[in-house]
């Protein structure tokens, strides 16, 4: 049992990099199995900022693999780059590994993404990278693999299959220009061959290297509400960030894992529509969002602000069988007079405290507080538990209490110096 899955417990843009990196200090290799270029990973290593979404945040640790799970969706244009940049950072990609069974993003993805965003009345706000249309192709099998991109002419064979079907589909659903066959076979044979001496099958890989005990990190994409089946549905992603997401998409068992860590944020935040029953539309929202800089990091989009919702995270700790809790970002409710913590929705007169599926069900929805009194401390410099002011402990001990998680750190700052450790990382 030397597997540690880490997700994002909330809508994403928890901080999961940071605690990721933590486990990956002393890892052997570290997993992205779902989502694309789509997520935003901000790492801090001293004073250097990484903003990653394609890599998986291992990469950035010294002398263990990153390797991108069968689960994962590539944008090759987007992975190249983003190679690039960390190289121009000064970190080696030798030990990157791709799965020869990850799905590929294609142009048409992209084009047919942005299409549906401008044409539905009922936008789900996605992030326009192609994800939604390339898991699409997958489960209809008719996506393109890593294994078909890095061989010329099976790429060759299935791109002259279905470019005319997608070409339709730009052409006559939404007035498009159509693409052009000879310029994607010649830049995607040649991202192919950029990016073959890293392919592999990263399943079997990861078998032997938990036979033989060796540490390996899950890292989560997105999080548990935006997850295709566990999430507000049709407002989410369309794969599993959930810890079962890890079995199909990097190819394990479910014995093989020692820990499910949660990763939250003090508050909630969230990109694009959906519901969000704790959202803030005031000063306390305008101050969250400044202090913590939520703006997203693939889009730049203004991040939706509410109050921590322990029933929305409740069902988080069900669906992925959350062990530990990571709390980020405390620092930013400082200076405010109470904090609030969603207990429980009502609902025509009716008191629910699980998550509901329905969209619909969200209107006319009241939500109950448990209101505790803030602090006006500046905690940023704070290194342990007890030295929190009073009403901050409080706070963090109050959240693992209603969700019945043991706490495995608390950040005070965005830096890992400023994220500490309650228990060791690894057992
Ligand atoms: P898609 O993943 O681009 O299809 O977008 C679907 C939904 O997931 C949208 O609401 C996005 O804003 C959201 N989303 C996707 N990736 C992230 C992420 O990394 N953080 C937060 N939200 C995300």
């Amino acid at each position: 049992m030397s597997g540690i899955i880490v997700v994002g417990s909330q809508w994403g843009d928890e901080g999961k990099g940071k605690i990721v990196d933590f486990f990956a200090e002393q890892a052997d290799a570290v997993v992205r199995y779902q989502g694309g270029n789509n997520a935003g990973h901000t790492i801090w290593h001293g004073d250097t900022k990484f903003e990653l979404s394609a890599l998986p945040s291992g990469i950035i640790t010294p002398g263990q693999l990153a390797i991108l799970g069968n689960g994962v969706v590539i944008n090759p244009e987007a992975l190249l780059k983003e190679i690039a940049e960390v190289e121009a950072q000064g970190i080696s990609i030798e030990n990157l590994r791709i799965s020869n069974r990850a799905h590929v993003i294609m142009p048409y993805h992209i084009e047919l993404d942005r299409a549906a965003e401008q044409a539905t009345s009922n936008r789900i706000g996605t992030t326009k990278k192609g994800i939604g249309p390339a898991y699409t192709d997958k489960i209809s099998r008719v996506g393109i693999r890593i294994a078909d991109l890095i061989d010329p002419e099976v790429f060759g064979q299935l791109l002259k299959e279905y470019l005319p079907f997608k070409n339709q589909q730009l052409t006559k659903l939404y007035g498009k220009e159509p693409l052009d066959y000879d310029e994607i076979y010649q830049k995607y044979v040649d991202m192919g061959q950029q990016l073959a001496p890293y392919v592999t099958d990263t399943a079997y890989l990861l078998g032997k290297m938990l036979r033989a005990d060796k540490r390996v990190v899950f890292e989560g994409a997105q999080g548990v509400m935006l997850d295709v089946d566990h999430g507000t549905y049709p407002y989410v992603t369309s794969s599993n960030p959930t810890a079962g997401g890890v079995m199909n998409g990097a190819g394990v068992g479910p014995k093989q894992i020692q820990d499910v860590v949660g990763v939250i944020k003090a508050y909630t935040s969230r990109v694009g529509a959906g519901p969000f029953p704790t959202e803030l539309h005031d000063e306390i929202a305008d101050h969250i969002r400044e202090i913590g800089h939520e703006y997203g990091v693939v889009t730049k989009r203004p991040r939706r602000i509410g109050w921590l919702d322990a029933v929305a995270l409740r069902h988080a700790v069900q669906v992925s069988g959350l062990t530990k809790l990571a709390i980020n970002s405390l620092d930013v409710l400082s200076g405010l007079d109470e904090v609030k913590i969603a207990t429980s929705y009502s609902h025509k007169g009716e008191r629910v405290d699980h998550f509901p599926a329905s969209d619909t069900w969200f209107e006319g929805l009241d939500v109950n507080y448990e209101t505790l009194p803030g602090w006006q401390e500046d905690i940023t410099g704070v290194e342990h538990f007890e030295d929190l002011p009073k009403n901050a402990q409080n706070y963090l001990t109050r959240i693992a209490e209603i969700l019945d998680v043991d706490l495995l750190s608390f950040a005070v700052g965005p830096t890992p110096e400023q994220t500490h450790l309650l228990t060791p990382v690894w057992q």
